[in-house]
């Protein structure tokens, strides 16, 4: 059956450049993967984007910290993500960064267009500030003592231990989590994209349908408390875009992250002879603009993001489709219980098909949460893909291999059965194309069935065995070599490898939909290869283990955090200049005491002896060293750092090491005849 042709571009939300690819990530890529490659199955024009999400203060510190520039980390990790996304077949047709040419050219198109139409003010706010990093501190790097119950080290925003909300100048005995200092109030100069002049049209979009249900609910709640001013610039030090009208002001890393959709389309576009951008952007556009997110980012997807298209002149999204959260064995993904489980120590122990039809079999239309339970897991992609699916075609390849040379009869032996399986087509790409695959999966498992009661009941083991039955055992095995057929046709947005390896053992070009109803008559297949191997529960048992390693490792290996330049585990830092390092006042010191700090893992607080003058110094080499084996011995420190404030005190200085972490931290030792207070030059 044929459907009108249409031209579709599906995005997923793009993931931060500064962490691994986790089980989480993936029920939004596995969703949207199904998705396109059903469109594409379906003969649409169908294109699948996505990029790294690379700017932000996030992404800046976590360079810093780890000694590299943030275009080197973000270098690294983008091909970290890559590999993971194609591990489990993802198959994008354009990945590609927000720190990127294309990118800025589309932010800086949308600011500027919505600044000459007026949707942007401008207004000077008092935000927190970090005087010795010189930043200002988003909520997140604030920590302090809840103000409604006293418990330590609780982020800007709300209580871990109470749940009270409050905002960050609330918190008693604030200190940033970048250096420990007491932050200050700093007024700056903030621009705001003026939201409310699109109350109307962001309305009426709600309302055609463009959202699920729930959503528009969520968004009416939104439009009843009013539509504030967005701040979408921030100031330097910032990784990001520059904005074109004001030198040091950034972008906010959520202006130009979903502008990310466009870049990497565009990007795809100068590739693709033929393919246009325009034809897809531009406010009268045909096609159509789907986005895939989690439920966490709604309001940028559904107000900011459609309402910038629409003072820029460019279309808004066609849909914004919501998913919800995953829990592992109902319960939030943990480190500790090993059940934060990333893309990589998945794919080291179990085959990516076997997660993507768990996922599809659970995901329906809605925004409700999906449970990942490991001993279904196991059961049912054991029961359903092997025991069901799979286990058709291997009872019938091996007769029409031996028995009728590899080649299938030249009819069909049950046509009635055959149109079944072909009139459920319709209904299952229904269910594909209004995202509930839970239901597309049951649909094609009841099939299975039917297929295997068929085979129950014709036997063909038995009649191999009467030499009288050729003629009924080559129809029979062609039968269900005809509805394996049909059944990995209906899957294979689900299974694109399981799909590959039938396609090739069936000597048959990529299945499409259409193609599906044309059953395969007088064909020669190839010899029949396993197509799929079960889950085997020790592995499930492995790759926890594995998760809950990774854990130890990261524990043990990150920088100590009182010393974080020397002991960077990647120094691929930029050159500095003679006259700036002459800066710094480097002393022989003596180790006069060293001691364990209660409730800090990495940390040893020592007593440093200058020559007379003592400091205190929290050094991040507890790992390495043991406070007997340091007393008495003379270090190096930088004496003229700036205090830092820290939760256990303030530190007066650095000591000097170098070594990848954990045991292999090594400390600076002069040699015999310096003295404490010595400069050195
Ligand atoms: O929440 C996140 O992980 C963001 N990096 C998603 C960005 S989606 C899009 F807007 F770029
Ligand atoms: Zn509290």
């Amino acid at each position: 059956m044929s459907t009108p042709h249409r031209r579709i571009l599906v995005t997923s939300a793009l993931p931060y450049a500064n962490g691994p690819i986790h089980i989480g990530h993936l029920v939004e890529y596995v969703q949207t993967d199904v998705w396109s490659r059903f469109q594409k199955m379906r003969g649409h024009e169908c294109y699948y984007v996505c990029a790294d999400d690379a700017h932000g203060t996030p992404i800046m510190l976590r360079a810093r910290q780890e000694g590299i520039t943030p275009e080197a980390l973000i270098a690294r990790v983008a091909v970290e993500h890559r590999a993971d996304f194609d591990g489990f077949r993802i198959g994008f047709d354009n990945y590609h960064s927000t720190h990127s040419e294309e990118n800025r050219h589309y932010a800086t198109t949308i600011y500027a267009r919505n600044r000459d139409a007026g949707h942007i003010a401008v207004r000077t706010i008092t935000q927190a500030y970090d005087p010795i990093e010189q930043m200002f501190l988003p909520d997140r790097f604030i920590k302090g003592e809840c103000p409604k119950c006293g418990a330590k080290d609780q982020y800007g925003d709300n209580c871990e231990a109470c749940g009270a909300s409050y905002s960050p100048s609330e918190l008693r005995n604030p200190y940033s989590v970048v250096s420990g200092a007491k932050p200050v109030e700093r007024a700056s100069e903030h621009y705001f994209f003026k939201l409310g002049d699109f109350e109307e049209m962001l309305k009426a979009w709600t309302r055609a349908g463009h959202v699920q249900k729930e959503v528009a609910n969520k968004l009416d709640e939104w439009f009843d408390a009013g539509l504030q001013e967005w701040d979408i610039s921030r100031d330097a030090p910032y990784f990001g875009f520059e904005m074109p009208d004001h030198p040091g002001k950034y972008f906010y890393v959520w202006l130009d992250a979903p502008i990310g959709y466009m870049a990497s389309f565009r990007n795809l576009c100068d590739r693709t002879p033929g393919l246009d951008f325009d034809a897809f952007w531009a406010a009268d556009s045909t096609a159509e603009l789907h986005n895939f997110i989690g439920k966490d980012i709604v309001y940028f997807h559904t107000l900011f993001w459609p309402a910038m298209l629409h003072g820029a002149g460019f279309r808004t999204p066609t849909a914004v489709h919501v998913h919800g959260f995953l829990t592992v064995d109902g319960a939030k993904m943990s480190k500790s219980r090993g059940t934060f489980i990333k893309a990589r120590t998945y794919l080291d122990h179990l085959d990516p098909e076997h997660l993507r039809y768990y996922f599809a079999a659970k995901l329906g239309p809605g925004v409700d949460d999906i449970d990942l339970n490991l001993e279904d897991f196991t059961a049912r992609v054991n029961a359903d893909l092997v025991g069901k699916v799979v286990n058709i075609a291997s009872r019938c390849a091996g007769f029409v291999n031996k028995r009728f040379d590899g080649r299938l009869s030249d009819r069909l032996a049950e046509p009635a059965l055959w149109a079944d399986f072909v009139a459920a087509g319709e209904t299952i790409a229904a269910h594909y194309e209004a995202r509930d695959y839970a239901r597309a999966v049951r649909e094609i498992m009841a099939l299975a069935d039917r297929a295997n009661q068929y085979i129950d009941e014709k036997k063909p083991w038995v009649l191999a065995k009467r030499p009288d039955a050729d003629a009924e055992l080559h129809a029979v095995c062609s039968m269900g070599i005809n509805l394996y057929r049909a059944l990995i046709g209906y899957l294979r947005p689900v299974l694109p490898g399981t799909a590959a390896r039938s396609e090739a053992f069936l000597r048959i070009p990529p299945l499409t939909w259409e193609a599906i109803a044309t059953p395969l008559l007088d064909h020669a297949i190839g010899p029949f290869e396993p197509l799929l191997t079960r889950v085997d529960p020790t592995q499930v048992q492995a790759m926890l283990d594995a998760s809950k390693e990774d854990l130890a490792k990261r524990d043990g290996g990150t920088p100590a955090a009182a010393v974080p330049g020397p002991l960077a585990s990647d120094p691929v830092s930029p050159t500095v200049a003679i006259e700036d390092f002459a800066k710094v006042d480097l002393r022989v010191a003596r180790i006069v005491a060293a001691q364990a700090v209660e409730g800090a893992e990495k940390l040893l607080q020592l007593t440093l002896d200058l020559g007379g003058e003592s400091r205190t110094v929290f050094a991040g080499i507890k790992s390495a060293y043991a406070p007997a084996d340091l007393e008495g011995r003379l270090t190096v420190m930088v004496a003229n750092l700036a205090p830092r404030k820290m939760r256990f005190g303030t530190s007066e200085g650095m000591v000097l090491a170098a070594g990848p972490g954990g045991k292999d931290i090594f400390l600076l030792a002069p040699d015999a005849g310096a003295q404490p207070g010595m400069r050195v030059k």
